[in-house]
């Protein structure tokens, strides 16, 4: 049955009746110190994260951004490689004002990692800054690294005492990923916890940082409507999806190693199926959060190797187009292997064995060089029980949805079933959608939020060391199964994927829901 969308101006939420907010908390003065600060991951993600808060007046009165690397800048070349990651010199007013004065928060400390005398200058520095600016000591320690400088530079930074200041104990952020294995990432909290307590760590998944990640929590745990209907008795499937139009680009060298399993199912995609499969936790703090979480994967059932078949499916993009310009394959892609076996793809059947999920299949597909970005949560409910109007339709109506939408154009919406207006009995599927544009507030990006977060010490959107340890305990055993079947299945880029994911679901007579649908 064709779909009619409902005109925008009827079908769209504009405008809210009541906020409800949070407390305020306030946010002390303290220094951020950014080790990678040369970097790409700093220029491209962190420093903009800044400086957005920045501009909206949303970091503390008195606050330094003191950038550590090996790259030998000094303070002013730091500024000026800083101005050229935010394009300051296009900007104009009162933007252009605000870039000066944040500018001069940035200071520049060059050192070398594992040198116990380059950290104990960096102490000293910190010192003479925060008593020139009068700062508390607390301070913020962000590791935009590769990540295996993580032990060497947080077992400096223990050694020369600075995991702790008079003021008390310095936080430290850590990007994902955390470990390539379970037992890699328990080596690592091991190394890590010798001098830094787990209230002390911060490990960023960006991706819990996104508007409608957040929204997922208040939307299920705030209404009545939904929370009754959340099981297997009225939901059929849930799929999640995070596809990309983009390539492997310049990371070629972790991610040949990582491949989308490592890169995408560990954190982002796991963190969701969680918080749409958790239990309502008793309060709205970060480890009862956490700990609902936590117990969706230890409920997670496991992968039995010899149904591997059944469970998973991997590709690999060759040439293609994507947006209408042609793209090499990954094994032409830059510091590439030309034999790689590293999978760009993945889909997988995920099941929550307990008493609300049981039988109740999450199927999770992410990739890189598909037909389109999108990042969405599809929850399909069962159809009605008694269909009437199948009889006299010359189509069945399909189940209703719930949609999750993550990127692009994030919202909500829920398709349903109407009349259509007029003489011949048809039926329509509408949606009803909520959409933040045009609505007040404007969101807070994935790394503002978190940045945020962790310095009013709000752990609730960071990944505890028990949901590390539970995610690489499930993907594990799907790595090496993997490894041992050899080739991913090839898929065209710009496509949906390989020919093998819909065989997936189409076993049970679903389907994926399209990355073209909006
Ligand atoms: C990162 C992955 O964590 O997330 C990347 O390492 C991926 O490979 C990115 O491209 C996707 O994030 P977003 O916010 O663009 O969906």
């Amino acid at each position: 049955m064709p779909e009619t969308p409902m005109p925008k101006s009827l079908a769209q939420i504009t405008d809210t009746l009541q906020d409800v907010c949070v407390m305020e908390r306030v946010s002390e003065p303290y220094v951020l110190v950014l080790f990678g600060a040369s970097g790409d991951l700093a220029a491209r993600k962190v420093l903009p994260a800044l400086f957005g808060l920045y501009v909206r007046r949303l970091l503390p009165e008195s606050f330094l951004i003191v950038g550590v690397a090996r790259t030998p800048y000094t303070e002013s070349s730091f500024r000026e490689k800083t101005g050229e990651a935010l394009n300051a010199g296009t900007l104009s007013g009162s933007l252009k004002a605000d870039w000066e004065s944040f500018a001069r928060h940035l200071y520049y400390v060059p050192v070398e990692y594992g040198s116990h005398d380059s950290m104990r200058a960096l102490d000293e520095r910190l010192r003479e800054l925060e008593e020139r600016y009068g700062l508390l000591r607390n301070r913020i320690f962000y590791l935009a690294l590769p990540p295996p400088l993580y032990e060497e530079v947080t077992e400096s930074l223990g050694r020369a005492g600075m995991a702790r200041t008079e003021q008390g104990p310095a936080r430290i952020i850590f990007e994902k990923p955390f470990g390539d294995s379970l037992d890699t990432a328990r080596r690592l909290t091991r190394s890590i916890q010798r001098y830094f307590d787990e209230p002390q760590i911060f490990r960023i998944d960006h991706y819990l940082g996104k508007e409608t990640v957040q929204n997922i929590l208040m939307f299920r745990f705030a209404n009545a409507i939904y929370e009754p209907l959340w099981n297997r008795q009225y939901i059929d499937h849930v799929q999640i999806t995070a596809s990309e139009s983009i390539g492997v680009e310049h990371r070629a060298g972790y991610y040949d190693h990582a491949g989308v399993i490592r890169d995408m199912f560990q954190n982002h995609m796991l963190q969701l199926l969680a918080l749409v499969a958790m239990e309502p936790p008793a309060r709205f703090e970060a480890e009862a959060v956490r700990d609902e979480k936590s117990k969706v994967f230890r409920s997670a059932r496991p992968l039995d190797p010899g149904k591997l078949k059944e469970r998973w499916v991997t590709g690999q993009y060759v040439r293609g187009t994507v947006n209408g310009t042609e793209v090499p394959g990954y094994r032409e892609e830059k510091n590439v292997p030309a034999s790689s076996l590293t999978p760009t793809y993945a889909a997988g059947v995920f099941y929550v064995d307990n008493w609300r999920w049981n039988g109740v299949p999450f199927y999770l597909r992410s990739g890189k060089r598909l037909a389109r970005g999108v990042t969405e949560i599809v929850v399909q409910f069962r159809s009605a029980p008694h269909r009437m109007f199948d009889t006299v339709m010359s189509e069945a109506a399909g189940p209703n949805e719930l949609v999750f939408r993550i990127k692009p154009d994030e919202g909500i919406m829920q398709r349903f079933y109407t009349k259509v207006p007029g003489s011949r009995l048809c039926l329509q599927q509408v949606r009803m959608v909520f959409s933040y544009q045009g609505l007040k507030g404007a969101p807070l990006d994935g790394y503002q939020r978190v940045l945020l977060d962790c310095m009013t010490g709000d752990r609730m959107l960071f990944v505890r060391q028990d949901g590390v340890e539970l995610a690489w305990e499930i993907l594990d055993p799907v790595i090496k199964a993997l490894s041992e079947t050899g080739f991913p299945e090839a898929y065209v880029s710009g496509t949906e994927g390989p020919e093998g994911a819909d065989e997936l679901l189409g076993r049970s007579g679903r389907r994926w829901r399209s990355l073209l649908e909006d």
